[in-house]
């Protein structure tokens, strides 16, 4: 049997190099659009207590069945984080930020799933929260940020689902009449969907299963049951995207995993990959959520887009592939390695990319080890090369061959090549 304790655990993975810097430089372009629009990081704990996630609602599956729980040394009931929006609500409730107070936020969360292709029990999220107006146009300003970040990475096939789940009575009201058609209903819905109609009616909307889909295409719609007021939020949403040209589809049938929404909730989806797995972001409105954790009655919008699935999709739609060179430069010597010391610090510091080997190795075991690195110029420093004053430098991708330089000429002639 394989020893599978000194393997990654299920659903998590290790990131090397060049998918560790896509991830990087993903983050650093989420981070641009974000601050662009003044939103600050916020850097969040790992762990929180776990009243703070119940807030994502007992019947929903983060809750239910897929968080990290444990009790730590001193007693505590802590859980890890499965996703940051109630981190950030917990830390507003705590440290009462003056209003707006705008965050972005990138890292890992922990969701016990079934992992497969695209789910992952530790994945990340890059996201943004906006606390402090119940203006629609707030709303809209959040997706615009997704969508724009969306644009940036060069993706072509997202689509936007928007919805709206009305204000909190409107979603009793709306639950309360769903049940009842439900019930009603319930010889023709899967035992799976009998089930979760217990917990959670509005899951029931989401059962991709063939009997369900029948009973749920007849069931009442959301829009039916939205009060003047979410109605008017809802249009301004519409009005506001349509004048940003933000192309999306209203679906009364999008129901979010998590319980805190009211108003309006929207999701990205992505033709490009497997549909089990085509959410590649989603989000909106928890108005009630900072009372809920002791603060002030105060709205709060925000998204979070999950940045494995979107990099997957940027995979199958060839765009932002990433880094094409880790390094520039590969230093080869063969006078003992004090040369090559010397000038990988001078050039890092000049700020090139460069490696040089270790250990006195010969000349064909550095050549090799040079080309195996990727670096697109070798230096090499042999006797021949320190008794004349010169470094050859040798082109090991391109057509440029080699020549001998002036040592001190080394720097300009690689800021030419290089560029
Ligand atoms: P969510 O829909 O649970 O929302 O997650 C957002 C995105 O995270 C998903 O669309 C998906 O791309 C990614 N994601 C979720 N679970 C996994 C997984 N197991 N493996 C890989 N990717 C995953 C939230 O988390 C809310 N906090 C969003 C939000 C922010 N709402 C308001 N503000």
């Amino acid at each position: 049997m394989k020893n599978s304790v000194y393997r990654a655990p299920k659903g998590t993975r290790d990131l090397v190099w060049p998918d560790s810097e896509r991830r990087r430089s993903f983050i650093d372009l989420f981070s641009a659009i974000a601050g662009s629009a003044g939103y600050a990081e916020i850097v969040l704990p790992m762990f929180e207590h776990i009243e703070v996630f119940q807030r994502l609602g007992d019947g929903t599956d983060v809750v239910s069945k897929e968080m990290y729980d444990f009790e730590d040394k001193g007693g505590r009931n802590l859980a890890l984080r499965p996703e940051q929006t109630a981190s950030i609500v917990r830390s507003y409730a705590e440290h009462r930020p003056s209003l707006p107070w705008k965050v972005w936020y990138a890292g890992p969360n922990f969701r016990y799933e079934r992992a497969q292709k695209g789910r992952f029990r530790q994945f990340d999220q890059v996201g943004i929260e906006a606390l402090g107006t119940e203006d629609a146009y707030l709303d809209v300003e959040v997706i615009a940020i997704a969508w724009r970040f969306y644009e940036s990475l060069g993706l072509k096939q997202v689509d936007l689902l928007l919805n709206s789940v009305g204000t909190l009575q409107d979603r009793i009201r709306y639950i309360e009449a769903l049940s009842e058609y439900f019930e009603k209903q319930k010889n023709g819905l899967s035992t799976e969907a009998q089930e979760t109609l217990i917990s959670n009616p509005l899951r029931v909307l989401d059962s991709k299963r063939d009997e369900d889909i029948k009973v749920v295409s007849e069931a009442p719609s959301i829009l039916e049951y939205l009060s003047d007021e979410a109605k008017n939020h809802f249009n301004k949403v519409q009005e506001g995207l349509n004048k940003l040209k933000i192309p999306y589809s209203v679906k009364p049938n999008l129901v979010r995993g998590l319980d805190y929404y009211v108003q309006t909730t929207f999701e990205f989806t992505t033709k490009s990959i497997d549909a089990a797995q085509d959410a590649i972001g989603g989000g909106g409105r928890y108005d009630g959520l900072a009372a809920e954790m002791g603060a002030p009655a105060t709205p709060g919008v925000g998204f979070a887009l999950g940045l494995d699935r979107t990099l997957m999709a940027c995979e199958a739609e060839k765009t932002f592939i990433g880094p094409g060179q880790f390094l520039q430069v590969y230093v080869v010597d063969t006078t003992g390695g004090e040369n090559s010391l010397v000038i990988t610090d001078e050039l890092r510091q000049k700020g090139f990319k460069v490696d040089r080997s270790f250990g006195n190795r010969s000349m064909k075991a550095q050549m090799k080890a040079a080309d195996k690195s990727g670096a697109k110029i070798a230096l090499i420093i042999g006797e021949d090369e320190v008794e004349k004053g010169v470094v050859t430098i040798r082109d090991l991708r391109g057509e440029e061959g080699q020549e001998e330089i002036a040592s001190d000429s080394v720097i300009a002639n690689l800021e030419k090549r290089l560029g």
